[in-house]
């Protein structure tokens, strides 16, 4: 970067890690109603390695006619704002970029974002930590809102890849509004999950009132359902027909600012984890993904400009 230019990290022909590069292009100006945010640290989620795959260009979402821009989530500063914003300029934010078919990320120097959708951090929480929670939250606690409060009866939760981001907050919000939630996650999880206050399993069993499939099982999730029970997923690209009296929904994470905001606040509170596994240049980005990809990672991975 010079003081003209800000780098993005793309993908051209989307193929994997390798096929990351990083680009110079004019820092971007905020329009009206929108803030540039200089980058502090940015997390890489699951569905970056699905972009930099070309998944999502073969399942028909991006339809970039050059380059894809990668990242989702991020936290940063407020570094200039466009007309109509009331946001200062030194706030610091979080955020995730939405949407699959853009040429910009958060796995960059600037990002320009509207400033309706950031949320100002809580005092005291370090940029880092709050760069790997936006999109994970978010969708936890609409995942929460997709099922709402536990009925009387019918109330026994399963909620797959509970050591994961998403499947560890949908945990504890799940609890919350009354669900008996289980965690299915890997046998060297089992201290973890059950610090989330839930109960913990390693092997799959039938007969569950609800799956909520954080760990995109798919049908391997629903088979657990129950006749006439509930299955909500995580890939709207993929949605399972519904079989056997099942309800099949599936999550589709949107930016709520009031949601994200008072779920930062229970992070830096430390109701709800966040995890770090690791913290590499914005010059690694493919070792950054490379790692991700290679898999046995808990907690994110965040890059840093
Ligand atoms: N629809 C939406 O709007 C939306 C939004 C956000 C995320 N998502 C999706 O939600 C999923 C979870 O995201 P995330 O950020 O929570 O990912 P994550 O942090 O990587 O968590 C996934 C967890 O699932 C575990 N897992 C995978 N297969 C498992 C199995 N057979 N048994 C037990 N545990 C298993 C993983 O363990 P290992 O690492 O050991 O495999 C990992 O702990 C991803 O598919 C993501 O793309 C969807």
């Amino acid at each position: 970067m010079n003081d003209q230019t800000s780098r993005r990290a793309v993908v051209r022909d989307p193929s994997g890690s390798e096929s990351i590069e990083i680009i110079n292009v004019p820092i971007p100006q905020p329009g009206a109603g929108q803030v540039r945010i200089e980058v502090a640290a940015a997390a890489i989620n699951p569905v970056d390695l699905g972009v930099a795959s070309g998944r999502f260009h073969q399942l028909g979402v991006v339809h970039q006619p050059v380059h894809t821009g990668l990242g989702w989530d991020f936290a940063g500063t407020v570094e200039a704002v466009g007309d109509g914003v009331t946001l200062t300029v030194g706030t610091l934010i979080a955020k995730f970029v939405d949407g699959f078919d853009r040429d910009y990320g958060s796995h960059a120097d600037h990002v320009v974002v509207d400033a309706a959708h950031v949320a100002p951090l809580p005092d005291g929480m370090f940029l880092n930590v709050a760069a790997g929670v936006p999109l994970a939250v978010t969708t936890a606690g609409q995942l929460v809102k997709l099922i709402g409060a536990a009925p009387a009866a019918g109330r026994r939760l399963l909620v797959t890849g509970a050591a994961g981001a998403v499947g560890a907050h949908f945990a504890i919000l799940a609890k919350e509004h009354g669900w008996e939630v289980t965690g299915l996650a890997r046998a060297g999880d089992e201290e973890f999950v059950r610090g989330l206050g839930v109960e913990f399993v390693d092997e799959t069993t039938q007969g569950w009132d609800v799956v909520v499939d954080a760990a995109a099982m798919q049908a391997e999730a629903l088979r657990l359902v129950r006749d006439g029970g509930r299955f909500v997923g995580v890939q709207p690209a993929l949605r399972l027909p519904e079989e056997r009296g099942i309800t099949v929904d599936v999550v589709v994470s949107h930016p709520d600012v009031t949601l994200l905001s008072s779920l930062l606040e229970r992070v830096a509170a430390g109701h709800l984890p966040a995890r770090i596994h690791a913290t590499l240049p914005l010059t690694e980005i493919v070792s950054a993904y490379q790692l991700l990809a290679k898999g046995n990672v808990r907690g994110r991975i965040v890059v840093v400009p």
